[in-house]
């Protein structure tokens, strides 16, 4: 019996390790936005009431939570399923608002956006750009940590940077 409870609780340990790990595969792992620069980061991006805010790697859900709060509607895409699950959770309060996708944010169709947060790693920040140019709509970005190589930065404040991206023939 006790041999059995210690394999439950080993598979249950493998299983957690496994969710947090493989989503290196395809992008950064989890930490999270540290808790001051939340409110920075909404107040940077400044969207107005009724907006969409894309999360790319939604986390625990604490930006979007931010984004509720300020009367955005927000999406968070998720890799991690047991962020998924206590994401939902801890955002049933905002359900109308906020709807959190477990998926490659890379797969996804990002059109509905009009600002987007991410918490990346360098490597992925050209890629990033390439595909939000590639929705040909006018964006906010604000990337916490890490810049896109070559593009003009409109405003910076506590590691928190802000992109503007305009339709194409604007
Ligand atoms: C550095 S954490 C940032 C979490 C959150 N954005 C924040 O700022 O608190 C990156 C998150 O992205 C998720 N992630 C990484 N690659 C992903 C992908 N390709 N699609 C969806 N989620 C991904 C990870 O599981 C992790 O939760």
């Amino acid at each position: 019996m006790l041999e059995m409870s210690w394999n439950i609780a080993l598979v249950i340990c493998v299983l957690i390790f496994i969710a947090f790990t493989f989503v290196v595969a395809f992008g950064a792992p989890f930490l999270p936005t540290l808790k001051q620069r939340v409110p920075e980061a909404l107040d940077l991006i400044d969207l107005k009431t009724g907006q969409t805010l894309l999360e790319l790697g939604s986390g625990d859900g604490r930006i979007l939570i931010e984004a509720a709060k300020r009367d955005l509607n927000a999406v968070g895409y998720e890799l991690n399923p047991l962020l998924v699950v206590y994401s939902k959770l801890i955002t049933l309060k905002y359900r109308k608002q906020i709807k959190i996708k477990w998926g490659n944010y890379w797969n996804k169709n990002w059109a509905e956006a009009d600002g987007i947060f991410v918490f990346l790693l360098q490597p992925y920040m050209t890629k990033l750009n390439q595909k939000i140019i590639k929705q040909d709509k006018p964006i906010k970005l604000v990337s916490f940590a890490f810049t896109i190589p070559n593009k003009k930065i409109t405003k910076e404040k506590s590691g928190l940077y802000l992109y503007n991206y305009r339709q194409s023939h604007d």
